[in-house]
C-alpha cells in the first residue's frame, strides 16, 4: 500500500452528477494494481476526515495514469467535482483484493449497475488481451445517467437496462439475464447490494463468479471494523477481505 499526491489531469463531466478523473500516477507502483481493487482518496478539507474509496476504472501503465469515474452523492464526492487540472489529491492504495482472473475461463459475464460499472473496465481490458469472449450487461437509472458504453463495446457485446426504459431495455440487468441466452464461463459483477445478491441467488452453484461489494467504509485498512459484511466462513471486513467476495460467499440474512 502507497500513499501519495496525484496530479488531476482532467476531471470530466460524463452523465448526471458523474465525472470521470483522470490521475497522474508518477510516484506509484502501478503494477500492484489489479481491476477491482480500490484506492482512498483524501478530501482536502480539515472537516473531511475520513477519506472515500473509489475503484479504479483505468490503469494506463505507459502514460503513469489511473482514471476513475464517480457518482456524485455527498460533499465528499461534491468537493472532488469542483476540483480542476493541476490540483492534486492524497491516494492511498492500492486496497483490498482484486478480481481473481481464470486461466481457464473462455467467455465472462460483466455485470455492473451504477456506480459499480467502472472497476468493470479495466478488468474487461485485461480479460480481452487473454482473448477472453466478454459480455457486459450494465444497468442505470435512466438515460441521462448512462455512461461508459462506447468503451465496454470495445470489449464485446453490450446490453444495456434504465430502470424507466429511458435507454436500452426498461427495468433492471437481471430482467435483461431473466430474458437473454447469454453463454458465459465466470461472472465477475459490482453493484448494489441488492443486485448482487439476485445474482448471487441466480447463480451460485451454477457458475463461478465474484461480486464486489460497495459497503460504507471508514479506515479502509481493515482496522475499525466499520464495514463488516456476514459470510458462511463468519464476519469479514469488506475493506481488506473484500471488496471481492466469491458466488455463494456472503450470507444475506
Ligand atoms: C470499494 C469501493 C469502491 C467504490 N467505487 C466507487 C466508484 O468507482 N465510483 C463511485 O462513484 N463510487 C464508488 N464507491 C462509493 C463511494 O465511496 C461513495 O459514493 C463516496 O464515498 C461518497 O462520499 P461522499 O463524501 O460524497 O458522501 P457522504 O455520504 O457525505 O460520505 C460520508 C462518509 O460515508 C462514506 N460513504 C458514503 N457512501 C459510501 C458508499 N457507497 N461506499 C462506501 N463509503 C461510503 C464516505 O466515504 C464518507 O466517509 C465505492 C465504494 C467502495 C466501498
Ligand atoms: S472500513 Fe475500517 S475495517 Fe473496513
Amino acid at each position: 500500500m502507497q500513499q501519495c499526491q496525484m496530479q488531476i489531469v482532467e476531471n470530466m463531466r460524463i452523465a448526471r452528477d458523474t465525472y470521470r478523473m483522470s490521475l497522474r500516477a508518477n510516484e506509484l507502483d502501478l503494477s500492484l494494481f489489479t481491476p477491482g481493487c480500490f484506492i482512498n482518496i483524501k478530501i482536502d478539507d480539515s472537516a473531511y476526515l475520513l477519506r472515500r474509496p473509489i475503484s479504479l476504472y483505468e490503469i494506463d501503465l505507459a502514460a503513469k495514469l489511473v482514471r476513475i469515474i464517480y457518482k456524485v452523492l455527498g460533499k465528499g464526492t461534491e468537493l472532488m467535482s469542483k476540483m480542476a487540472a493541476g490540483e492534486e489529491l492524497n491516494i492511498l492504495g492500492p486496497l483490498g483484493s482484486g478480481f481473481p482472473i481464470q486461466n481457464d475461463s473462455q467467455s465472462v459475464l460483466l455485470a455492473g449497475g451504477g456506480v459499480g460499472v467502472p472497476p468493470l473496465y479495466e478488468l474487461g481490458k485485461r480479460l480481452q488481451e487473454r482473448g477472453v469472449t466478454i459480455t457486459s450487461v450494465l444497468g442505470f437509472q435512466d438515460a441521462d445517467s448512462v455512461y461508459a458504453i462506447k468503451e465496454f463495446e470495445t470489449l464485446g457485446q453490450v446490453f444495456v437496462s434504465t430502470i424507466d426504459g429511458s435507454f436500452g431495455q426498461k427495468g433492471t440487468i437481471i430482467d435483461i439475464l431473466n430474458k437473454q441466452e447469454i453463454e458465459f464461463d465466470t461472472l465477475y459483477s459490482c453493484g448494489p447490494a441488492g443486485m448482487l445478491k439476485a445474482l448471487d441467488e441466480k447463480y451460485q452453484g451454477k457458475k463461478e463468479g465474484y461480486l464486489s461489494f460497495e459497503e460504507r467504509m471508514a479506515c479502509g485498512i481493515g482496522a475499525c471494523y466499520g464495514c463488516m459484511v456476514n459470510t458462511k466462513a463468519g464476519l469479514k471486513r469488506v475493506c481488506k477481505d473484500g471488496p471481492v467476495f466469491a458466488l455463494g460467499e456472503v450470507s444475506y440474512e
